[in-house]
């Protein structure tokens, strides 16, 4: 029998059922020195603390990681009341590092951090060298400590802007922290230098893995009927919105003066302000004050994140670091 050709009618009209490829969303994740963070907004310290403290009202697992608030190697009370004032440019806060000290730390603030499920990056501040030295080198042993940040940039210790307005005692501290430091080591620096990217090379040349900037901005509220400063501490860091613009503009120099990662900070509250850090060039952003109007800044700022990528055609965050365009 001759093949039929078939007609139209004999065809079967077999439909495609395969999966189709579904638009994927853009990723937030991002990796620094190895670590991988879901979403590239991390917790950063002031009202989040050791994160106990706000657990009730805030989703912390929300965040991409946490970074503590520095731990000490004594237990720290904190400055005198009072700590925080609000000035019409954001709060000024001289809280002078209240902490439970090194022990308490690992003792009662540490195993409640691993039950977020989130890298934990803690933050130590020493008042000397040898002070550091014994922070990084108890904490970096602890399990699910994905990264130690060395903070040399409080402004309201004694000693605590010493090393970080000082390139030259920048690198000399990171260098021998660096070579006692198990785990990825971070450096915040301090806005209350005259060239940022001087003393973020610093960092960089003595082995840092990455950068954390802007700590808060040195600063004096005076209460003029009495004639005396409204903090306890004298002076405070200022944060918020406000220093925003400083904290791009440092961001976008350390940038662009390194090679490792940024993670900037100061004054974000939405998705636009975060923006405005990763074009300048950070890879990740921390936020603290927010949570104090919005205590699910984390998700928020990752849909508005997520909505900005779909509708500029990026397929990652990372896509958008230090993107800025400056027309000669
Ligand atoms: C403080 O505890 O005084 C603020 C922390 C810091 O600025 O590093």
């Amino acid at each position: 029998m001759r093949d039929q050709e078939p007609g139209i009618k004999d065809q079967t009209i077999v439909q495609d059922r395969s999966p189709k490829p579904e638009a994927r969303s853009p990723s937030l994740a991002v990796e620094i020195a190895g670590i991988r963070f879901a979403n590239p907004v991390l917790a950063a310290p002031g009202p989040l603390g050791f994160g106990r403290e706000v657990q009730s009202v805030v989703d912390l697992r929300a965040f991409g990681g946490f970074v503590t608030k520095s731990v000490t190697v004594e237990p720290r009370a904190g400055n005198p009341y009072p700590q925080v004032v609000q000035t019409p440019s954001g709060w000024l806060n001289s809280l002078g590092l209240p902490n439970h000290g090194l022990g308490g730390f690992i003792a009662k603030d540490l195993p409640f951090l691993r039950t977020l499920g989130i890298p934990i990056i803690v933050s130590v501040a020493g008042e000397s060298v040898d002070e550091f030295v014994t922070l990084v080198e108890w904490v970096a042993r602890e399990a699910d400590v994905a990264a130690v940040e060395v903070n040399v940039a409080c402004p309201n210790v004694h000693a605590g802007l010493v090393f970080g307005v000082d390139a030259n005692l920048t690198y000399e501290l990171i260098s021998l922290l660096r070579a006692r430091c198990p785990v990825p080591l971070f450096v915040k620096l301090t806005p209350n230098v005259t060239d940022i990217a001087v003393v973020a090379r610093a960092a960089q040349e003595a082995g840092a893995d990455a950068l954390a900037l802007i700590n808060t901005i040195a600063g004096l509220a005076i209460d003029v009927e009495r004639r005396q400063p409204k903090l306890g501490g004298v002076t405070g860091g200022l944060s918020g919105p406000a220093i925003r613009p400083v904290a791009v503009r440092m961001v976008w120099e350390a940038a662009r003066a390194c090679t490792i990662p940024v993670i900037g900070m100061g004054g974000i509250t939405g998705a636009d302000d975060a923006l405005e850090f990763f074009i300048a060039g950070a890879r990740a952003v921390g936020v603290g004050s927010a949570v104090i109007d919005t205590p699910n800044v984390a998700s928020q700022l990752c849909e508005g994140l997520t909505s900005y990528l779909v509708r500029h055609g990026f397929s990652s965050i990372t896509d958008v670091v230090g993107t800025l365009e400056i027309s000669s």
